[in-house]
Formats: structure tokens, C-alpha cells, sequence
């Protein structure tokens, strides 16, 4: 979400008015007042636990999930999860204009300044592009547009010439030469970004072929994605195609899709290369047409997972999926009105039945995601990314309103 001021929220509540598809005038009052409250929530929860003697990890900076017994689980500035809940304050404050909220995203911000240097991760994109990024784009702090452009620096030196992609992750290295997950196609934005703010040729090269190998080696004959593909790094060669948090190595686990559908979209928007488009749209086909997608749209854990009651949705992957399908919307004219529909159907789906209610889940906005299922590890909780998305998605259909009147 591109903002270039602060949308306040009357302004935003006219725009919405004025849309075809969206809830009466008083549910969005309600909506933008429930975000703002929850947010607070969060924040002043996160506060009293970093304080609490013995209660919190001393290297915390922010929240990322609920555990199943409701506690808060704090994380420190290198899980690839810090910077979402200072993006999703950046983003409702663009969407109320609430100083408060604005303050409270420059105090969860700050802390993740030492990323910059970071090179053990390829996350920087979701650690800084949503924190720092989203800052850059309502402030123009010209610190954290610095910020950035070294997170940038950091990240390219994770890409190897041999292979044509940047390398995941650095664990389990008795398993994979160079693992290149589906997800990293996220921290792509970064480096486009970089590329236009430097004027330095490389950033956007390293994304292009990062994006062509990806197009070239993790998806299917039906377009679902592979969430591994491990590389061998003398001859660049595919060596495994696995899974780490889907249900099997052959089958689709749901944020993966999500993923390689938003990060098509967005290397369409700056690239203007076909085939990109054109994966975005195969992506959107698999998942928006899957006899496994449940009557509400918000997929399970994994497309392949038992269709039933028991089995955990991931609100998150639709969160993702909603934010993507509005943008992907604008680049196809002749679907223009189902893109946006479809979004449209998935968002008022979270809000109507996966949102939290005012004072629950301890201020996050959403619940029922699923981080990891085979490890068992969040399950059905709220995580931050979902909220993240889930503005996001907010946001894009305020946006796209206001471009068709
Ligand atoms: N990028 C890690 C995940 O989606 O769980």
C-alpha cells in the first residue's frame, strides 16, 4: 500500500461510501475504530510483558503470535516476523491518521535498526520492507531510507550467480545445498525499491533472475508452487523439491501459494514482464478454483489437507491472497471486476468471521492462522503477518475505490 499522506479516516469512510460491494457507513466506523483500539491493545500488551520482570526475553522488540493458551509470544528483531506489527501501525495510521498510532509505529520501528546488517536471513524484505518501508513512504525520513538501502546491500549478498536466486535459509544444511523457498519471493519488493531509490543496476538484475528462476523451477503443470527447491551450487541444478510446512513434499501448502501469488503481482508492477502476470494469474486460478477451497474462502493449512471441521484454515494465507488479488486486479483489465470481487468476498470473510472482537485475542486483529502444522507450532492462533496482510488489504480496496469513481 503506497501511501503518499496519511488518509484520514473521514476521507477514507467517504471512499468507502462511495463504492459499490461494501459494508453499510456504520460497520466501517466500527471496523476503523476496532483496528485502532486493538492495535493499542497490542502495543500496551506488549509493553506490560517486556517489563514484567522474568516475564519477557530481554533481546524482545516486538509480538509475534498468541499461543494456544492466549499468552503472547515476544520475539527479538532477527525472527523473520519483527517488522509486521510496525507495519501494521504504519498502515492504520494511514488509514485513521490517529498520531498516536503513528508514534507507537516509530517506537516498534526503531528496534529493528540493527537488521541493516543481517546477512544470515534472506527475510529482510518482510523484517524491514513493512517496517521501515512503510515508515519511508508516510514520513520520507531520509534515516530510514538509508536503513533500507543498506538492508538491500545486505540482502544481495545472498545471491549466488551459479544458482540465479538468493539463498533462504542457512539451517539444516545436511538437507539442502541452497534452499530457495517460495516466500522469498517477498523480499523481492526490497531490492526493485532499492534499484529506483540508488539507481544501482544490480539490486533489480539480482530480483529479475531471482524471479526467473522461481518461475522456472518451483511451480507444477497445475501452477501450485513447491515450497523448497534445493540447488546444487557447482552446477545450479535442481537437486531437491521439497516441503518444510506443508503437508507433503507434492502438495500445496496454502500461504506458499499466497506468496507466489503476491510476489508475481508485484514483480509485474515493476517489471512490466509478461510472464510474471501471467503466473500471477495461474496462481490466482489454482487457488480461487480449488474444489478444496471451503465455501468461506479462507483456505485450510494446506490445499491438500482433510476437508473438515477440525482441520485448521490459515486466515493469514487469505489475508495475503485478498491483498494480491486487489492489485493484480488493476494490471488485467478484462478481469478486472472478478479479481476485485473475489477480493472483495475473501476480506469481508475475515472480517465477518475471523476477526477478533474488541478486547480479544489480546488486540491482534484476526485469528485462526496457521504458522507451521507439522511442527505444531501456531496453530490457529493470530499471528502478525495475517494483520499485517489484512490492512494491507484494507487499504488496496480503499484505493482501488477511489480509482474507479
Ligand atoms: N515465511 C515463512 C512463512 O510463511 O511461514
Amino acid at each position: 500500500m503506497k501511501y503518499q499522506s496519511a488518509v484520514s479516516f473521514v476521507a477514507a469512510l467517504l471512499l468507502f461510501l462511495s463504492a459499490s460491494c461494501q459494508p453499510p457507513a456504520n460497520d466501517l466506523k466500527k471496523s476503523a475504530g476496532l483496528i485502532t483500539s486493538q492495535l493499542k491493545l497490542l502495543a500496551g500488551h506488549y509493553t506490560e510483558a517486556k517489563i514484567n520482570p522474568g516475564g519477557a526475553r530481554a533481546d524482545a522488540v516486538t509480538v509475534r503470535s498468541l499461543n494456544v493458551a492466549g499468552d503472547l509470544n515476544l520475539i527479538p528483531s532477527k525472527d523473520w516476523c519483527s517488522g509486521f506489527v510496525a507495519g501494521s501501525l504504519w498502515q492504520a495510521y494511514a488509514l485513521t491518521g490517529d498520531k498516536a498510532l503513528m508514534k507507537l509505529a516509530v517506537d516498534f520501528t526503531k528496534p529493528l535498526e540493527q537488521e541493516k546488517y543481517n546477512g544470515k536471513t534472506h527475510d529482510m524484505g518482510f523484517k524491514m520492507f513493512c517496517s521501515f518501508g512503510q515508515g519511508y513512504v508516510l514520513t520520507r525520513d531520509t534515516s530510514y531510507r538509508s536503513i533500507l538501502i543498506q538492508s538491500a546491500k545486505t540482502l544481495s549478498t545472498r545471491f549466488n550467480e551459479k544458482v540465479g536466486a538468493i539463498r533462504s535459509w542457512d539451517h539444516n544444511q545436511d538437507k539442502w545445498q541452497f534452499p530457495v523457498i517460495i516466500d522469498n519471493m517477498m523480499n523481492l519488493e526490497l531490492l526493485f525499491w532499492a534499484s529506483k531509490q540508488t539507481g544501482d543496476q544490480r539490486y533489480y538484475d539480482i530480483a529479475v533472475k531471482h524471479a526467473n528462476t522461481t518461475l522456472a523451477n518451483h511451480f507444477r503443470p497445475d501452477n501450485s508452487s513447491y515450497h523448497v527447491i534445493g540447488y546444487d551450487t557447482l552446477t545450479g541444478k535442481v537437486l531437491q523439491k521439497n516441503t518444510h510446512q506443508g503437508l507433503s513434499h507434492e502438495s500445496a501448502w496454502s500461504r506458499g501459494q499466497a506468496w507466489g501469488l503476491y510476489g508475481y503481482t508485484m514483480c509485474y508492477r515493476e517489471t512490466k514482464i509478461g510472464s510474471y502476470l501471467q503466473q500471477a494469474e495461474k496462481i490466482a486460478a489454482f487457488i480461487l478454483n480449488h474444489p478444496n477451497l471451503p465455501k468461506d474462502k479462507i483456505p485450510y493449512w494446506d490445499f491438500d489437507a482433510p476437508a473438515s471441521a477440525q482441520t485448521p484454515r490459515d486466515a493469514s494465507a487469505a489475508a495475503v491472497t485478498a491483498s494480491a488479488l486487489f492489485e493484480l486486479a488493476q494490471y488485467v483489465p478484462a478481469k478486472k471486476e472478478y479479481y476485485l470481487q473475489s477480493a472483495a468476498a475473501i476480506l469481508s470473510s475475515l472480517e465477518k468471521n475471523y476477526a477478533s472482537k474488541a478486547g480479544e485475542n489480546k488486540g491482534f486483529l484476526l485469528g485462526h492462522s496457521t504458522g507451521s502444522f507439522p511442527s505444531k507450532t501456531e496453530v490457529d492462533v493470530p499471528i502478525n503477518y495475517a494483520d499485517y496482510y489484512y490492512l494491507e488489504a484494507i487499504g488496496r480496496q480503499i484505493d482501488s475505490n477511489k480509482k474507479s469513481k
